[in-house]
């Protein structure tokens, strides 16, 4: 047989196991995946010597804001659909679920759905899908979610913070009441928003505006009580949620004796809760509003100790970006983007929310050599393929099923580096990680049978474009429960 691609002499690593296999791959998907020594570069078209690195599914990053309006009250997102999914690849990110964000003044979903296609068709490297965020739950966006799951999106995030967004806990019944009945899986961003907006007031009557206080205003408790509820609101309608970046291993905590009764409730975390803490935003000057995003960094070595453990423990199901990219220097005005005439030292409630990710996610994780292999693909790419209804297309290497997104890690012992911001391919000022030593990187990222990411000849190879969106299903982890005292019907 005459192949695409072989990809040979990989240590192949999926969620179960790692072993010295070849893969073929034909027609863009995974054709074989045998042991190495059957296949040789005489059967393919193309070949690929991956040298003794390791050779995973592409990752697949389910949190990624890009072209999105200033919902956070800011500015708008720095990166666009081709940036972003640019970006994505050269970080060995293969498909990407981005928003489609809904404000409240637009009553229907499906129109807001139409317009992030609009912003992203035919200019994506990578593949991606969307989550619609809900912010306005009135009985238009309700009766459309039949129609979503029709058009291949199967999960919504729901805010509990945020003044644009923020949704009550009846509008959040609501959703998570149809949401059942659909099939949706509801991520939510659980902050407690009146704790949050009481205790930025008692800042600002003692005059703290420095980009630290955006860590107190936004303290453990508020996202605690916040899981909390979620998981409350949850088992009550007993429908599956995510709880989107969790940063405090109280919250954590809180999620893990959810799951041990049997609740399908998933969580989420971020990078940023691994590798920045609340000192990354007490730096001199305004060099922390880098590091500003909700929930924010926590306190010390203990808060990372205690989320690295809950992704070794399957507390969190996923590990993703969060990529919400603003600039830090106004290109306009030529100043740093906080500082106002009415603020001259800043003020931490005007820094965006959120930081870039979507290109370091992977390296940065695999580089701490702090989880298994299978762990870091599950993580990163099988459960959320699972979780969000790609799977299995998206997030193994079954022949004939899978794409062929995949992978492949420089061989172990590459030489250490510094990152540096100007070494990504996001279209941000600045990344929170510049200095941080890496140890690995992706060598190439190949998307459905193509290369599009060669790190030693020529970066970026892949066409904007060749990024499609993928129709979701349902999710394949589990579900609503059966032994619900009552049943949708009954309502
Ligand atoms: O600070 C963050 N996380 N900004 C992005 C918006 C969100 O809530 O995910
Ligand atoms: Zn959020
Ligand atoms: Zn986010
Ligand atoms: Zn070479």
């Amino acid at each position: 047989a005459v192949y695409d691609l072989v990809v040979l002499n990989g240590l192949v690593v999926t969620e179960e196991k790692t072993g010295e296999f070849d893969i073929a791959v034909a027609d863009g998907k995974i054709s074989k995946v045998v042991p190495r020594g059957q296949l040789s570069e005489d059967n393919a078209k193309r070949f690929i010597d991956a040298e003794g690195g390791l050779v995973m599914p592409g990752g697949i990053d389910t949190h990624v804001h890009l072209d999105e309006p200033p919902l956070y009250g800011k500015g708008s997102t720095a990166d666009n659909y081709e940036t972003g999914t640019r970006s994505a690849i050269a970080g060995g990110t293969t498909t990407l679920i981005a928003f489609a964000p809904q404000q409240k003044s637009q009553p229907s979903l499906l129109a807001c759905l139409e317009a992030t296609h609009i912003r992203a068709r035919s200019n994506c490297y990578s593949d991606y899908s969307f989550h619609l965020i809900c912010s306005n739950a009135g009985p238009t966006a309700i009766s459309e979610f039949a129609a979503l799951r029709e058009a291949g999106i199967s999960s919504l995030k729901i805010y509990m913070t945020y003044e644009a967004l923020q949704l009550n806990d009846s509008e959040i019944l609501d959703v998570l009441f149809e949401a059942r009945k659909q099939k949706i899986v509801t991520m939510i961003h659980a902050e407690n928003g009146a704790l949050i907006d009481w205790t930025i007031k008692k800042l600002e009557e003692r005059e703290l505006f420095a980009p630290k206080y955006h860590a107190t205003s936004h303290p453990p408790v508020a996202e605690v009580e916040a899981t909390y509820r979620a998981i409350s609101l949850s088992s009550f309608i007993d429908t599956p949620i995510l709880i989107v970046h969790v940063s405090s291993p109280s919250a954590a905590k809180h999620i893990s004796d959810a799951q041990k009764k049997g609740l399908p409730i998933y969580a989420e975390t971020c990078p940023q809760y691994l590798f920045l803490t609340r000192r990354d935003l007490d730096k001199p000057g305004f060099e922390g509003a880098k590091c500003v995003c909700s929930p924010p960094p926590r306190e010390g070595k203990d808060d990372q100790e205690g989320i690295w453990r809950a992704i070794e423990d399957g507390t969190f199901t996923v590990l993703s970006s969060d990529h919400c990219p603003f600039l830090y220097d106004n290109v306009e005005t030529g100043k740093k983007s906080v500082i106002s005439p009415e603020y001259p030292i800043g003020h931490f409630k005007y820094i965006p929310n959120g930081i870039a990710g979507v290109e370091t996610r992977l390296a940065l994780t695999l580089s701490a050599n702090r989880i298994s292999p299978e762990k870091f693909v599950k993580v990163t790419s099988t459960n959320p393929a699972k979780l969000y209804g790609l799977y299995p297309k998206k997030g193994a290497f079954i022949p004939g099923e899978s794409d062929a997104d995949i992978t492949v890690w420089y061989p172990t012992g590459m030489k250490e580096f510094r990152l540096k911001n100007e070494m990504l391919h996001h279209n941000v000022d600045y990344t929170p990680y510049e200095g941080h030593v890496m140890k690995q990187w992706p060598r190439y990222t190949i998307l459905r049978g193509e290369v599009v990411w060669d790190k030693d000849h020529g970066g970026i190879v892949g066409k904007k474009g060749y990024g499609q969106f993928v129709k979701r299903g349902v999710s394949t982890l589990a579900g609503s429960r059966s032994d619900q005292e009552w049943n949708v019907e009954d309502f």
